[in-house]
């Protein structure tokens, strides 16, 4: 290599490092740019999800869960009239008493849905004391009625509801 090759060659050469250099600096800043625009807008898309869930955003526990639902139907189905306690009843029933109320397997223990030969002898106590019993809990024979099923978030009409609903099967 003569001497004006090397020359040329090193002029070459450090031109290719400076665009190197530039292009370095030109991607860092893009890349500055594109981090804080994710930043944004995921900031405002969390915003939006807080927004659209907004009206279930209470929801903390899977206890207050039944409660909303049933909240949900009285709300929706109270004005209605007539059928709206039943309706109510059933959702009680089925997100809380059908636990235990509701498995045939379990007849043994606890008096189930539609066992007629099993709710008469409760029946016959009168409708007050089997709500009151719903309510506040009941040792008896069997075993042991949880206070409103062992959800405190149900109202005594619920609870209530929910009685007439079993009631109502064995009738
Ligand atoms: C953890 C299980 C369990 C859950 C949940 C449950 N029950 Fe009971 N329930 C029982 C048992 C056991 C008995 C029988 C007690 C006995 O007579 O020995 C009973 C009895 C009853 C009785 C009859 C009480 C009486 O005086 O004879 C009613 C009414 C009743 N439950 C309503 C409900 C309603 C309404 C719900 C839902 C809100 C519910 N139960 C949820 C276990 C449960």
């Amino acid at each position: 290599m003569s001497k004006e090759q090397d020359k040329i060659f090193f002029r070459n050469f450090s031109l290719a490092l400076g665009v190197i250099a530039v292009m370095m600096v030109v991607f860092f800043v893009i890349a500055q740019f594109a981090a804080s625009d994710d930043e944004g807008e995921a900031k405002m898309r969390s915003a939006e999800v807080a927004k659209i869930t907004e009206p279930v955003g209470q929801v903390t526990a899977v206890g207050d869960e039944v409660e909303v639902v049933v909240e949900a139907v009285v709300a929706e189905e109270a004005p209605a009239g007539g059928e709206a306690s039943g309706d109510v009843g059933k959702t009680v029933f089925d997100s809380v008493c059908m636990g235990c109320h509701g498995i045939a397997a379990m007849a043994a223990m606890i008096p189930q849905a539609g066992d007629a030969a099993a709710w008469a002898p409760r029946i016959e106590k009168g409708i007050e004391t089997l709500y009151n019993n719903a309510i506040n809990g009941f040792q008896g024979d069997m075993g042991m009625m949880p206070a409103r099923g062992m959800n405190q978030s149900l109202s005594d009409d619920e609870v209530k509801a929910a009685v007439d609903y079993i009631v109502k099967q064995v009738q």
